[in-house]
């Protein structure tokens, strides 16, 4: 059916967006029809000390991309995607990650504080029929993270191949948040493909400028999904884990909703908008309020950058036609403290023009880039001298101080680890480093448009006992664990 047949459709039907919107993004609701998938939350084995142990296992598989036609993907514990890893502040966590694939690879805990040898970036590289098991002690915020490969140069395509997950941590619980998994409280992992003719993602994801900008949105791996609700508040915890594509979304009738967290924890305030915006790697929490019967599409709307072309819709939510009440959102939601940033701080300039240097430096894994004192608070000037960017900083929370000398929106006031950084543009970021030392093991700052972290936007720094930055040595060994 072309467009204007099925605007008529959907005039008829109901279901047409607001009030004659002229929206081009319209596709037919109808089309949603394949269930959303929920990744089931993965089973931890408690050991005698308490400590928890998540096994994930990396493989290849086969699955339904388009509807009856299976094609080869990639997953942790199954063909696409992996489970949603839940810890509590407080929890002593193992993972015992093992590569079924061909290539070596790297999992990378996206948001965590961690040592830097458990952090997972390019240095911990798992061969073929490896098991890597790096293990910490949860100790942050609540939050929504998530888990990824980190090999340097291949992240793209093994990502775009399916390998990624969410990694819910939980603290105190504040009531009246949605926080069922699964009934109020859903993963949504925003994704964009090129499919070919059999189904099957194709593309080169280190191509062109920005590699992958698909025409396919898959929602959790599901392309045209809907997801049944059933109670009046419903909480998405969204993940932008596409690898170049940034996300305008709104709902097709623009209807607003609150904001209740950013990349690292939970908003001091839920905050009402009617659309938010994610660059890869960004994610942000949400609670969105359903009335009986309804349906409604949740869309992302073209901008005037590079990377977010394109009207799209991505997911149908059906409301049933009663729902259980659910308790008023909180005012208060507990949120970060202001990163103070002292009147002596050390300021670091980072410069990204092209796609493969920062500060017209290629990365190079034996090159220490910064060394940073253990616990310190430090201003993070990131200037984009060129089209779209966004960055990405390892082990820290920041805050955005300003954005070409303007306050960011209040939705992004909260504590976050990567950000936009938008086309000739200057942030400034209040970054608080942990306080994990390790003068050998790098951490990783980058652009997280996969292309470009792969083509060498990306840089290492090592935290190191405050008072000894003079004597790190500024090139490492390659390591291999
Ligand atoms: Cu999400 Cu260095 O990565
Ligand atoms: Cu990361
Ligand atoms: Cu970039």
């Amino acid at each position: 059916m072309n467009r204007r047949q099925f605007l008529a459709a959907a005039v008829l039907s109901g279901l047409a967006s607001g009030c004659g919107s002229s929206s081009g993004s319209g596709s037919d609701p109808a089309a949603f029809r394949t269930e959303l998938r929920v990744p089931p939350l993965l089973k931890p084995k408690v050991g005698e000390d308490g400590t928890r142990t998540f096994a994930l296992t990396m493989q290849r598989g086969r699955s339904e991309i388009l509807p009856g036609k299976p094609v080869e993907t990639w997953g942790f514990n199954g063909p696409h995607l992996g489970p949603t890893i839940r810890a509590a502040r407080g929890d002593k966590v193992r993972m015992t990650v093992t590569n079924r694939l061909d290539e070596p690879s790297t999992v990378h805990w996206h948001g965590m504080r961690l040592p830097a040898k458990m952090d997972g970036g390019p240095h911990q590289t798992i061969e073929p029929g490896g098991t890597w098991t790096p293990h910490w002690t949860i100790d942050q915020p609540a939050a929504t993270s998530w888990y990824h490969p980190h090999p340097h140069g291949q992240t793209a395509k093994h990502v775009y191949r399916g390998l990624a997950g969410m990694f819910i941590i939980d603290d105190q619980s504040v009531p009246g948040l949605p926080s069922r998994y699964g009934v109020d409280d859903f993963p949504l992992i925003f994704q964009d493909k090129n499919l070919a003719e059999d189904g099957s993602p194709t593309g080169d994801p280190l191509k062109g400028t920005f590699g992958i900008l698909g025409d396919h949105m898959l929602v959790n791996g599901t392309y045209q999904a809907f997801v049944n609700v059933r109670t009046e508040q419903v909480r998405f915890r969204m993940l932008n884990g596409s690898n170049a594509r940034m996300y305008h979304l709104s709902f097709a009738d623009r209807r607003t909703f609150h904001i209740v967290g950013n990349d690292a924890g939970l908003l001091a305030a839920p905050v009402e908008v009617d659309q938010v915006s994610l660059t890869p790697g960004e994610r942000v929490e949400v609670v969105v309020t359903f009335a009986a019967g309804e349906q409604v599409l949740l869309r992302t709307l073209a901008g005037s950058d590079d990377i977010d072309e394109g009207d799209f819709d991505l997911l149908k939510i059906v409301a049933a036609p009663r729902l259980a009440a659910s308790p008023p959102l909180p005012a208060r939601l507990g949120g970060p403290a202001t990163i103070v940033v002292p009147p002596n701080a050390t300021v670091r300039r980072f410069r990204l023009n092209g796609h493969d240097a920062i500060n017209g430096k290629e990365m190079d894994m034996s090159r220490i880039d910064e060394v940073i004192p253990a616990g310190a608070v430090e201003i993070w000037e990131i200037e984009n001298t060129v089209y779209a960017h966004n960055f990405h900083i390892h082990e820290v929370a920041f805050q955005v101080l300003d954005v070409d000398g303007d306050k960011p929106a209040a939705y992004a006031s909260g504590h976050k680890d990567t950000v936009y950084v938008p086309p000739k543009s200057t942030v400034r970021l209040a970054v608080q480093f942990g306080r994990f030392t390790d003068p050998a093991m790098p951490y990783m700052y980058h652009c997280h448009i996969l292309r470009h972290e792969d083509s060498g936007m990306m840089g290492q720094f090592v935290i190191v006992k405050p008072g000894t930055e003079n004597q790190v040595s500024r090139t490492i060994a390659a390591h291999h664990e």
